[in-house]
């Protein structure tokens, strides 16, 4: 267990890193510090040959958003000049599935890094939304962008524009997040999740993983073909083999990475 001052991160043998944003006092707002802490530790999570990584906050908060005492002063020259926020992209552009457990709030940048997440388990008392034009500003880590490519003009205008919260059963509806759960059980859901896909061959959840991105960024036709060579591509592998002798041998798989 490595302990930051603004988070903590496990790396445990099952090959599941689990990120803890850990400011609870100020609903895990994300500061500077923590930006920074943040891609060092998923540097180390790298280093440490994680599979899946699963990202979560301490106390009544997944994140309410920028810390906005830090950034109240804050001119336009500081804020294009250090190129402010755009760290948290690593998140990202991280090769590994990316699991979100989301308890409480996840509010502007918080519930930003949220939709960076591949998959997003949330408890039902977790509130989602984009408050920011209540702040004279607008979201800053992606919040027009990946909010409308998730849920659509229509839902993504009215978050933004009125930012209003939405509870995790509309946030599912929608089809903000993938699932919803107990409270209590919100980060166990996330760590079974992991552990299972990290359990599966590290290229085909690599291979699945660019697909399913892609098809955001290309047209249907190229992500097809796309698709289709990642497919093919596998069958270069020992874990294709192994896959489908397990299965048609009636016994769990035991995959090599090969
Ligand atoms: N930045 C800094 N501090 C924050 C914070 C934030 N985003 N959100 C909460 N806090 C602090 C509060 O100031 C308070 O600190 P003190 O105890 O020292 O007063 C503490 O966390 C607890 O918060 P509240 O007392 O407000 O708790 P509450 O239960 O009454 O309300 C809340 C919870 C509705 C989440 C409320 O805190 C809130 O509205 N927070 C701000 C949400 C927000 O506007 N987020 C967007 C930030 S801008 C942004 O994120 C831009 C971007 O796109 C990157």
């Amino acid at each position: 267990m490595s302990t930051y001052d603004t988070l903590s991160l496990a790396v445990g043998d099952d090959g599941v890193a689990l990120l803890t944003l850990n400011r609870p006092d100020a609903l895990n707002a994300l500061n500077s510090t923590m930006m920074r802490e943040f891609a060092e530790a998923l540097d180390e999570a790298t280093r440490a040959e994680a599979r899946v990584l699963v990202l979560t906050g301490a106390g009544r908060a997944f994140a309410a958003g920028a810390d906005i005492a830090e950034m109240r002063d804050r001119t336009f020259g500081d804020m294009t000049d250090a190129d402010h926020l755009s760290l948290w992209e690593r998140l990202a552009q991280l090769r590994i599935p990316t699991i979100g457990a989301v308890n409480g709030f996840a509010l502007g940048g918080g519930c930003e890094i949220a939709m960076m997440c591949d998959v997003l388990i949330a408890g039902e008392g977790a509130s989602f939304g984009q408050p920011e034009i209540a702040l004279g500003i607008i979201p800053g880590i992606g919040g027009t962008q990946r909010l409308t490519r998730i849920v659509g003009k229509a839902q993504a205008m009215d978050l933004v524009l009125t930012g209003r919260r939405v509870d995790a059963a509309e946030a599912h509806r929608i089809g903000l997040v993938s699932r919803v759960v107990s409270d209590a059980d919100v980060l166990d859901e996330a760590l079974t999740a992991a552990r299972k896909i990290a359990g599966f061959s590290a290229r085909a959840v690599r291979a699945a993983k660019e697909c399913v991105l892609r098809a955001d960024q290309t047209p249907l036709s190229e992500g097809l073909l796309f698709e289709r060579r990642w497919f093919h591509s596998l069958f270069a592998f020992a874990d294709q083999t192994e896959g489908m002798s397990a299965f048609l041998d009636k016994r769990p798989a035991r995959f090599t990475d090969g």
